[in-house]
């Protein structure tokens, strides 16, 4: 689908195709913005008829759609509420965009043009993340429904300062889309290898990337990760990613790290099968960090910033780690796996270690799908935050809040710290009943020093079974729109 932006015109009754409109809620029902009141008389009408007869009021979101009304050009009209003009923001320009689009992509019609005051930029992005389906697999016209949408075209005022807004936007769109992509893909066709093969494709935004592979991780002592990865047949892998954008290049990076297991079945801890296909969308957190460095990098953000994503399978076998097996990690620090599902802080804890060793960032901000509790605490809206730093939460939130990546933050401490001592070892990777997520956070903790740190547990974020104003149902991109924005707004030159 072909999105542009132009300058608005005076005249909007030649446009073809379909024609969206918009409407302000008023207190005594709607008002017309200036397009909506060209058209209506122009069509001697129609409108205005159409939206009283339908108890039109200009609320965020309502619709009235006209066809072939006479007097235009336009095939369709989509007559759409916004609400007041103040409540009005670029979030929900976003939103309107993704609800247009989504009501016409099937509609037969093969040009849409939006006619739009403000916020162009963001409809445009609205429109881009909502037409996005994961389709590849389809193989039948029944399945595949292709949209008949091939451009959509947004008239606005100060064109030219909306398209460079949109070519930044499109840019942190790709990454989000990336991500998408990369957390709908089936554990068969994406396990770390072909994961960091797809990874080394940001080489060609200018992203500098390293491969560590089991002999290199051995060498460091990474047993923690390599333990995760000792079921499965596939090679496990860390990936470093490097975006030097700064304009000094030795000026100290910021970090991401992201949990990249392509797929959990548990390990001999084996989780029950209902349900467990959902769980090859456990590399969430190292698809947001993939996809944030490629925003990143395709907008050329003026900030150094290193991605590093742990990948690896989880899997049952005759080699797999057993529960009891004590493990140490490059931190020196041994570990009891009780549990072989409680895997995800197994392989951050060697992810957060070397990260923090080799690289001394500014900060570390992990994500990862890693408790099912953080679902029952906090539901699929919020990521839960964890923190040993309250002036990068308070930047993550506001950045969360600036593009609806919201996040709340949990509270730690060395009430639940003990919780993880092990009688054997220095830890022990579960914690017990209560505080599952809270829990998982401390053990990560322990594997950063005095590092501004910032864990995102993004099992309830990462996947949603219904479809959002931007998203259609199913991976979410999760965290990249929430980095981008925290670098954007903090860390560039
Ligand atoms: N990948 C899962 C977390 C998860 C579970 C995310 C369900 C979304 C939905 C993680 O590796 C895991 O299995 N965690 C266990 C930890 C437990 C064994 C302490 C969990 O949450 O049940
Ligand atoms: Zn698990
Ligand atoms: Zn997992």
């Amino acid at each position: 689908m072909n999105i542009n932006i132009q300058e608005i015109s005076g005249d909007y009754s030649n446009i073809e195709g379909a024609v969206v409109l918009f409407a302000l809620s008023t207190e005594d029902g709607y008002e017309f913005r200036p397009p909506a009141v060209q058209l209506d008389e122009k069509s001697n009408g129609a409108l205005s008829k159409a939206a009283n007869a339908s108890e039109f009021k200009g609320k965020f979101g309502q619709m009235v759609e006209l066809l072939a009304p006479s007097g235009v050009a336009a095939s369709r009209i989509l007559l759409v509420g916004i609400g007041t003009m103040e409540g009005f923001t670029a979030l929900k320009a976003e939103q309107i965009g993704g609800k247009a689009i989504h009501k016409l992509m099937h509609s037969g019609e093969k040009n849409v043009t939006i006619l739009i005051g403000v916020h162009a930029a963001h409809n445009a992005m609205g429109v881009r993340l909502r037409s996005y389906k994961f389709d590849k697999y389809y193989t039948t016209e029944k399945n595949v429904k292709k949209p008949s949408v091939e451009t959509v075209t947004i008239l606005t005022l100060e064109s030219e300062a909306a398209k460079a807004e949109f070519s930044s936007l499109s840019k942190i769109a790709d990454g989000v889309i990336m991500a998408r992509n990369l957390v709908s893909e089936p554990g068969n066709v994406l396990y770390p290898e072909s994961y960091a093969e797809q990874i080394k494709e940001l080489e060609q935004l200018g992203v500098e990337i390293e491969v560590l592979d089991e002999d290199a991780m051995e060498e460091f002592g990474m047993e923690s990760i390599l333990g995760v990865g000792q079921g499965s047949s596939s090679e496990t892998l860390m990936v470093i990613m490097k975006w030097m954008g700064s304009k000094d290049k030795n000026a100290q990076p910021l970090a991401l790290v992201g949990k990249g297991v392509t797929f959990d079945t548990g390990g001999i801890s084996l989780k029950p099968g209902a349900g467990m296909e959902d769980m090859k969308f456990d590399m969430g957190g190292s698809a947001a960090v993939v996809g944030a460095m490629k925003a990143l990098a395709g907008r050329k953000a003026k900030a150094n910033v290193i991605g590093i994503v742990g990948l690896v399978e989880n899997m049952p076998s005759g080699t797999a780690q057993r529960p009891g097996d004590v493990v140490s990690s490059m931190s020196g620090q041994t570990i009891e796996v009780i549990n072989t599902d409680a895997e995800g802080r197994l392989v951050l804890a060697d992810c957060l270690w070397y990260c923090q060793d080799k690289y001394k960032p500014k900060f570390m901000i992990d994500l990862a799908t890693l408790t099912g509790a953080m679902l029952v605490a906090l539901g699929q809206d919020y990521a839960g935050i964890f923190s040993n730093d309250t002036d990068l939460c308070d930047q993550l939130t506001a950045a969360g809040q600036a593009v609806d990546e919201p996040v709340w933050r949990m509270p730690i401490g060395d009430g639940y710290d003990k919780l993880i001592n092990s009688d054997i070892a220095d830890m022990k990777n579960v914690g017990g009943r209560y505080a599952g997520s809270i829990t998982a956070a401390q053990f990560l903790q322990r594997f950063v020093n005095e590092t501004p740190w910032v864990h995102i547990d993004i099992a309830g974020t990462a996947w949603r079974q219904k479809p959002s104003d931007i998203a259609e149902k199913g991976a979410t991109g999760y965290g990249v729109r929430l980095l981008d924005r925290l670098v954007k707004d903090n860390y560039e030159d």
